[in-house]
Formats: structure tokens, sequence, C-alpha cells
């Protein structure tokens, strides 16, 4: 397939894994469809793919034209399957870089096999504080003071990659689990859109131009 090219650059191919509403999905979307600075943003979505249906990632998805699919651990015997499934659909994209924003299972040897080193994660606090599904909630009942996002390239633990940038978020006194992670989930988005378009841009500006000898 013939890398896409805007303003004379390669983009790079996003896939994005999502399990719930999307705004971290959303803002990426906004990024690169942005009519001004989306052509020179690096990255266009090729694909958003879920764990399940009927989620508002994947209607953000389809109301900006981005193909999208679903790979649901019930319909496999165990997680090995799904995690396979998951892997083949991914792969089926093409993708250079792949997102994981709210996407709520992990990844398997499978899909790590072939996207190890090129899938990041978005997780809310700041790790290794506070790894797993209930961030906000655990920080909040821990009681610090600040709390806020990560990202970090995913491997075999439970939040344990290598961090790639982090953003610091107060947590006030009158703050419940919802408007703290509202809260962090603003910083979480802008933090997001800098790194992925950082990300892309280094690693397509490393690369040899196709017309160029290497
Ligand atoms: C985000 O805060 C993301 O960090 C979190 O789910 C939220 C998804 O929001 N992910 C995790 O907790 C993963 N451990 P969104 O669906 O509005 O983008």
């Amino acid at each position: 397939m013939p890398p896409s090219r805007q303003n004379g650059r390669r983009t790079a191919r996003l896939v994005v894994l999502v399990s719930g509403s999307g705004t971290n999905l959303q803002a990426l979307i906004d990024a690169t469809s942005d009519p001004t600075t989306g052509p020179d943003y690096g990255a266009e979505i090729v694909a958003v793919g879920a764990d399940r249906d009927d989620i508002e990632g994947l209607g953000r998805a389809e109301r900006a034209g981005i193909p999208t699919f679903v790979v649901k651990t019930s319909e496999f015997d165990d997680r090995v399957d799904w995690d396979v499934a998951l892997a083949d659909s991914v792969a089926s994209h093409e993708p250079d870089l792949v997102v994981l924003a709210g996407f709520m299972k992990l990844v398997g040897p499978a899909f790590l096999g072939l996207f190890g080193g090129r899938t990041i994660n978005t997780h809310p606090a700041l790790l290794p504080s506070f790894p797993g599904t209930s961030a906000p909630r655990d920080a909040l009942e821990y009681g610090v003071k600040v709390t806020g996002a990560t990202l970090f390239v995913v491997d075999d633990g439970v939040d344990t990659g290598p961090i790639i940038a982090q953003v610091p978020v107060p947590v006030l006194d009158d703050d419940d689990v919802e408007t703290l992670h509202e809260r962090i989930k603003v910083s979480e988005r802008a933090m997001l859109v800098e790194w992925v378009g950082r990300l892309v841009r280094e690693a397509v500006d490393h690369q040899p131009h196709p017309e160029e000898p290497s």
C-alpha cells in the first residue's frame, strides 16, 4: 500500500482502540482532521476498534467516516483466541502506531508480537501510582493532592511500560470521582494529541524519503 502523503509528508497510519465514550479519540479525530493544522499533524486515523458494541467511541468514529471493527471477548473460547483475533483485525489496517484510548482490556502476546513497541496507552493517573481500571477513584481514596495522566508504551504488564509523557492535575477538596476524572481528561487529551503528533512526525522524519536512496 503506498504511503499516504499530505503536504509532501508521509502520514502515519493510526489505529485507535476504545471501550467507552471516546473523548480522547475525538481529540485525535479533531487534530487529524482540522482543515488548517491537520495536514501537518503527521497522522491519519485509518480505523477505530473496540471490545464492545454500542459505545459512543464507535459513534464518534462512524460520524467522522472512519472504518470501525469490534472484537468481543465473549465471542471467543478464551483470551488467547481473542488476542489473536484482535491482533489480526488491527493488522488488516496496517497501522504504524496503535493508540489505546480508554481501551479497558489487556492486550496479550499475539498482539504485542505484532505491535509491541508501537502501541501506546493513556492512563488517568501518574504511573506507577494507581495502575488498573479505577485510577481516579483510587487516587481520591488514597488522598493524594496531585494526580494526572500518563502516556506510555504498552508492555506485557498492567500499566508498566516505558513512560512517554505525564501531566499533573490537582485534586480539589470537593472532587468526586467524576469531577476529578473529567479534569484529568482535559489535560490527558491535550497530552495525547501533542505526543502522538510528536511521535509520528519524529518517526517519519527519520525514515528515508520513498524517492530517495536509503
Ligand atoms: C481515559 O481517562 C483513559 O485514560 C482511561 O479511560 C478514560 C477514557 O476516556 N483509561 C483507563 O483507565 C485505562 N486503564 P474516553 O473514553 O473519554 O477517552
